[in-house]
This record gives structure tokens, C-alpha cells and sequence, in this order.
């Protein structure tokens, strides 16, 4: 699988499963945008990949914040092959602990970012006729996971905004995937697990409902997406796949 000169926009890309993806990407020879909102984080990751990897400060949630992210991004390499909406926020809570703010804060982050980067780098693809979009959703999108409502809403509707997008551009070239990661060892979890009055059983509990029995790592997702990226799959638009260890199997 070869992304050589491919240009890759990955949103949430200073740590995680954002900073996996764009490990891997620029590995197969991509040239890679570290889009974070987290400018030291973000510039380690782009000065550790090195060649042409840079860093754009982006606040996926604000209009202009992505307007001017494209742009710089069309400045610097005129095109975009592939763009990965993988910023994404966690909160707890069930619908009666949520506050309203909580509520706005996650859809604006994982549901409202995800429309708003596709909205101005698709229009950039259909002018070349190709591309690829790779929404991170998550196994929370798939099933009702307890504690976590607004989380939950917000990664079933980007599994419906994948599914509506790819409709809309397949006819036009540019194909559109979700990926659903199960619980993955990154800084999110870590500190959710940090919340918890006992971190070590919490971990335990998440490990123990999946039967693979263990959590996944950011490189295992990032395969993930690279593949639902690759011309290898050029037949999958509006796919939908669960890498979770087997949770939503059950
Ligand atoms: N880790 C998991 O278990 C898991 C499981 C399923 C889905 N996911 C999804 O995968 C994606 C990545 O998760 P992760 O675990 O790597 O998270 P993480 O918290 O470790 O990293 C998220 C990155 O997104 C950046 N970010 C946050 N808000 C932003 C904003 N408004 N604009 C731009 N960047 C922003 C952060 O600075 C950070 O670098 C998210 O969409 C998450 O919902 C994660």
C-alpha cells in the first residue's frame, strides 16, 4: 500500500490515534498535515516525522479556523488526496448529569467539526475528481454504551454523516468510510481512566467486555484507516468498520 506524494490532512493529529495515522501515512510516503488544536503537541509530532510533514493549528469546531486551514494547506501543496476527521472529544455523563454546555461542546467538537472540515476540503477534491474521507466514529456510534450519551449521539451521527456524504460524491470520485475503534490506549482514555475512583479495575472492566480481552493500540486503528483510504478498497464508499476487539460482535 503506497500513499507517495498523496496529501494527507489528519485532524487531531498531535497525540493518539491522530498522531498514529499520520505516523503511518507518512511511512507509505504521504506528505502529511498535523491539524491539532494543541500547537506544542502538534509541532512535536510534524518535527519528529520530518520531510514534509507540517503542523496547521486548527480548531475543528470553528468555521474560520478551517477555512484558513485548507487554504493554507492548498498553498503549500495545491491539492488534498485524502482528509481523516479524526479530532474528537470525550465527556461522561448520562442524559440527566449532561449539561446543556457538555452537550454542545462534544456535538460541536466530533459532529459539527467533521461537517465543517469536509465541507471545505470536498469541494478542493471534486475539483480533481478524487478523494477519500475517513471519519474516526467509534464503537459508541454502533450500540448504546452506558454513561456517555452526548459522546455516543455524536459518533452515530457521523456514521449517518458518512453514509450521507458518501451517497451525495460517489458519482463525483471522492469516496467516504468511517472507522469505529473500541477503547484504544491514548491519552483519551488514559485520562479518563485517570477520573475514575479505580483506574486499574475500570481498565480491567474495559479490557474483560470485548473477547479479545485487551484494549486496541493507535497503530492498529491507524491501519485501519489507511486501508479504508487505500485505492486497495476503491470499491468501499459509505463502509462502516468496527475494529473493537470484537464488541459490537457480541
Ligand atoms: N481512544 C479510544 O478509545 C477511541 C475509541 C473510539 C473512537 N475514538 C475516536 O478517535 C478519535 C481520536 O481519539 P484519541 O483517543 O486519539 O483522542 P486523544 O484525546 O488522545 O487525541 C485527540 C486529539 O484531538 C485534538 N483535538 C481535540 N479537540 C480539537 C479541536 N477542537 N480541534 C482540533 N483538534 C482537536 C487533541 O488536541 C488531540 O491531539 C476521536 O474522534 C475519538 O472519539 C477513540
Amino acid at each position: 500500500m503506497s500513499f507517495e506524494d498523496k496529501v494527507v490532512i489528519v485532524t487531531g493529529a498531535a497525540v493518539g490515534i491522530g498522531k498514529a495515522t499520520v505516523i503511518a501515512f507518512a511511512e507509505k510516503g504521504a506528505k502529511v498535515v498535523v491539524a491539532d488544536i494543541d500547537v506544542e503537541k502538534g509541532k512535536q509530532t510534524s518535527s519528529f516525522i520530518g520531510g514534509d510533514a507540517f503542523f496547521i493549528e486548527l480548531n475543528v469546531a470553528d468555521r474560520k479556523s478551517v477555512n484558513n486551514m485548507v487554504k493554507d494547506v492548498m498553498n503549500r501543496f495545491g491539492r488534498v488526496d485524502i482528509l481523516v476527521n479524526n479530532a474528537g472529544i470525550y465527556y461522561q455523563g448520562d442524559v440527566i448529569e449532561t449539561t446543556e454546555e457538555e452537550w454542545d461542546k462534544v456535538m460541536a467538537v466530533n459532529l459539527k467539526g467533521m461537517y465543517l472540515c469536509s465541507h471545505y476540503v470536498i469541494p478542493v477534491m471534486l475539483e480533481r475528481g478524487s478523494g477519500v474521507v475517513v471519519n474516526v466514529a467509534s464503537e459508541a456510534g454502533l450500540v448504546g454504551i452506558a454513561d456517555q450519551v452526548a459522546y455516543n449521539v455524536s459518533k452515530a451521527g457521523v456514521i449517518s454523516l458518512t453514509k450521507s456524504m458518501a451517497v451525495d460524491f460517489a458519482q463525483k470520485g471522492v469516496r467516504v468510510n468511517a472507522v469505529c475503534p473500541g477503547t484504544t490506549e491514548t491519552p483519551l482514555v488514559k485520562n479518563a481512566l485517570k477520573r475514575s475512583k479505580n483506574p486499574e479495575n475500570e481498565r480491567r472492566k474495559l479490557e474483560e467486555c470485548r473477547p479479545l480481552n485487551r484494549l486496541g493500540r493507535p497503530e492498529e486503528i491507524a491501519a485501519a484507516i489507511l486501508a479504508m483510504a487505500s485505492d486497495h478498497l476503491g470499491y468501499a464508499t459509505g463502509s462502516v468498520l468496527s475494529i473493537d476487539g470484537g464488541y459490537t460482535a457480541k
